[in-house]
């Protein structure tokens, strides 16, 4: 077969954003969503048909067509993240079997990408024994050859990461003084959750850094950021544990915490949710954003009428939390882990992508999978790993992932 030459330049398209009637060259892999287009729908459908669990597919739109061009633009400001050529690249399929689910950290030193297993689906055939599985891939394998493809599964590999001794349901995970800090949901009631510290190299040596608070356990420790301005630990306890079935009834109140490490204190910083569940900062750290996933119970199912929001406080000085903000509500499915840019703006993982929100919260665009995002995360400058259960992606763009390395 005989292939044209490569223009030298990706083919811009030029299109007219309907928010500001401003002409915009938008990327090949992307598409202009204009929201003026569904804000009548004439026939809206009945919450059995449309609510938490379904995909909006926009007038003019199909499934197909929204993943052809993955990067949907909703505000102009989009334009800035993405770049002239964002690129989406499928890396590794694993039919039902949910391998790439959360703990997304990405290693500067060794540019290897961690990332956990679910913990809790039995419906998916995960199952208790496969749950403190800890995966990586080395993302110096992805090369210009396997992003310029949108199928390149088969050419990066999935290694197994086994912890000593293991660490048990890890959930959430970041970056901490040169090693990754795992957050364990626990196991039974002989199991407690508890926070983890894992070397970056083999043997993968683990420490546990906190298990109670004044001798009891929390309920399942989900996910955990790091206060960028006092280098404490911050985390979100939750019962997913239990309506997983995999930890006794709620133990105690679910809240978000602070652990100072070097005082061994620990404090809460934030009651009042239905499920927290991802955290993370803004780059000056002056702002805190929780996720509640409430609108997803396990084995009590769905409920749609429960959040599925993000909010927003401030950070004081001392590092406890003030003046929650409603900062976004998601329609499909719920926003579940959040990471920032180096600009602030924040980035979810939700029941259809990711979806970027600049720091007012504004929605200016997602990142389109069609199916749920627990997690992700940035891998430094221009790179992002995506965690869609069954199927692992890697997407390039403009922005740059805020606290690399965070080496506190
Ligand atoms: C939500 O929508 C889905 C898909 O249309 C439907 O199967 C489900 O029954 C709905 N849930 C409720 C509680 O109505
Ligand atoms: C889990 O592993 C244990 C120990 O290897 C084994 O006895 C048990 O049958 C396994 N359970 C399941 C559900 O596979
Ligand atoms: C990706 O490519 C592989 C190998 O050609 C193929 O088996 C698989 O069905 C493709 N996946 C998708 C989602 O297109
Ligand atoms: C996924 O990764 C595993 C481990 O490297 C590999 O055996 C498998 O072939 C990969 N599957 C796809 C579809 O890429
Ligand atoms: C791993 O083991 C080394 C050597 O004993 C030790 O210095 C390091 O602190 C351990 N790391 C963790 C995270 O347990
Ligand atoms: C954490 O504890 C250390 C040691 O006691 C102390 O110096 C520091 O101020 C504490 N951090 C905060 C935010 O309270
Ligand atoms: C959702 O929760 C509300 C408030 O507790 C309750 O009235 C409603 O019956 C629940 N719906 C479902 C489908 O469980």
């Amino acid at each position: 077969m005989v292939h044209a030459r490569r223009p030298p330049l990706a083919p811009l398209l030029t299109l007219l954003l309907a928010t500001t009637a401003k002409a915009v060259d938008v990327p090949a892999q992307a598409q202009v969503i204009d929201q003026k287009s569904f804000n009548v729908l004439g026939d809206v459908p009945p919450p059995t048909v449309a609510n938490s669990t379904t995909l909006f597919i926009p007038p003019g739109t199909t499934k197909e067509s929204l993943f052809e061009k993955p990067f949907h633009i909703y505000d102009e400001e989009f334009l800035d993240i993405i770049g002239t050529n964002p690129t989406l690249t499928l890396l590794n399929s694993s039919g039902t079997n949910p391998r790439f689910h959360e703990a997304a950290v990405w290693v500067p030193s060794t540019d290897d990408f961690f990332f956990v297993q679910n913990a809790g689906d039995p419906a998916a055939g995960t199952g208790l024994n496969k749950s403190a599985v800890i995966q990586k891939i080395s993302l110096s394998k992805v090369t210009a050859e396997v992003s310029a493809q949108r199928n390149a599964t088969g050419k990066v590999d999935v290694h197994l990461v086994a912890a000593t001794p293991a660490i048990i349901n890890p959930n959430g995970g970041t970056n901490y003084k040169n090693r990754i800090l795992f957050a364990g949901e626990g196991q039974g009631s002989r199991v407690a959750p508890a926070l983890y510290v894992m070397s970056h190299n083999a043997p993968y040596n683990a420490t546990v850094i906190l298990d109670n608070y004044f001798g009891r356990q929390f309920n399942s420790i989900n996910d955990v950021a790091i206060n960028p301005r006092t280098g404490d630990i911050y985390f979100t306890d939750t019962t997913y544990g239990y309506v997983q079935d995999f930890r006794p009834e709620t133990v105690i109140q679910k809240q978000v915490w602070m652990f100072n490490e070097s005082s061994g204190a620990v404090a809460v910083v934030a009651d009042g949710f239905n499920m927290p569940n991802g955290i993370t900062f803004s780059p000056d750290g002056h702002h805190a954003y929780v996720t509640d996933t409430g609108v997803i119970q396990g084995f009590f199912g769905r409920n749609s009428s429960f959040p599925s929001s993000i909010y927003r406080y401030d950070v004081e000085e001392d590092g406890t939390f003030s003046n929650r903000k409603t900062f976004a509500f998601i329609a499909t499915g719920v926003p579940d882990g959040v990471h920032v840019d180096t600009k602030g703006n924040l980035y979810a993982g939700c029941g259809d992508g990711v979806h970027v929100f600049n720091p007012s919260g504004k929605l200016l665009g997602k990142i389109w999978i069609g199916s749920t995002v627990a997690n992700f995360q940035f891998a430094g400058k221009g790179r992002m790993v995506i965690l869609a259960e069954t199927q692992l992606f890697f997407a390039t763009l403009k922005a740059e992932g805020a606290f690399p390395g965070q080496l506190y």
